[in-house]
């Protein structure tokens, strides 16, 4: 695992996407792995700014998102869907044909074994991740086996509490999703993860210093050949070294 502690967000933002940006230039049909959530938001600014700039085109890019609510329709304002159309997909000229989100709606035996049948049909370049405070990466929740794939699962106390942020009420956040497994992610060619913020710290602790359980589920990264680590002062503060 290489390891950078940088002073903000921006900061932060900035140095994933030179990863991303690097990656498209090198492939301009490269496969993203992307993800929702507070941690990404300043990774897709700096995208966005790439593509206005003319640095990189998206057109014949491909996208994963790790997840999805269960229950959620896509037009939903909460649903991933919105979140990633609002933040990138409507910035770009992606083709939304090569734009991939596993439904939260239908048949989900089904949607998670086309999703998972996808993900092995295209091994992603670059995938980028946040952490939850109990240590999930996408939704695979403390006690998910490391051999995990695509799967309905159900999201933790903590992991509700937290995203309650995002809705009017807790009983409105909804407790199952759809994710990638921790298999999926690991067939990742190239992993960065972010995180920010003291509420980070002891996962970030026990991902990176920790030994390896199932318990905390990012500690699953300490066995990938290509993982960085972009996190703040806060998110660092319990490390040892
Ligand atoms: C999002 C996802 C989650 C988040 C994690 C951190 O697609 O899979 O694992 O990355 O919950 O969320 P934030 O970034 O909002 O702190």
């Amino acid at each position: 695992m290489k390891i950078e502690i940088l002073k903000t967000k921006e900061e932060i933002g900035k140095r994933a996407a030179k990863e991303f940006i690097d990656v498209i230039q090198k492939n301009p049909e490269a496969i993203l792995g992307l993800a929702t959530g507070s941690s990404p938001i300043e990774l897709y600014k700096n995208l966005v700014q790439a593509y206005s700039n003319e640095e990189i085109s998206f057109k014949n890019v491909k996208t994963f998102n790790l997840d999805e609510y269960v229950n959620i329709d896509k037009n939903h304002p909460q649903s991933y869907f919105t979140f990633m159309n609002q933040n990138l997909f409507s910035e770009i000229d992606i083709n939304m044909n090569n734009v991939n989100i596993p439904a939260g709606v239908g048949n989900l035996e089904e949607i998670c074994k086309d999703y998972n049948k996808k993900l092995e049909e295209n091994v992603r370049d670059i995938q980028i991740l946040g952490i939850g405070t109990n240590g999930h990466i996408a939704f695979n929740e403390p006690g998910t086996k490391f051999t995990q794939i695509t799967h309905i699962t159900q999201l933790a106390e903590q992991t509700i509490n937290d995203n309650t942020r995002f809705f009017d009420k807790k009983e409105d956040v909804p407790t199952q999703a759809i994710s990638m497994g921790l298999s999926n992610i690991m067939d990742s060619k190239k992993i960065v993860l972010i995180a920010t913020g003291k509420n980070k710290a002891s996962a970030i602790k026990q991902m990176i210093e920790g030994k390896q359980t199932e318990e905390l589920p990012a500690s699953i990264l300490q066995n990938h050949k290509d993982v960085l680590i972009l996190i703040d002062e806060e998110a660092a503060s319990k490390l040892k070294n």
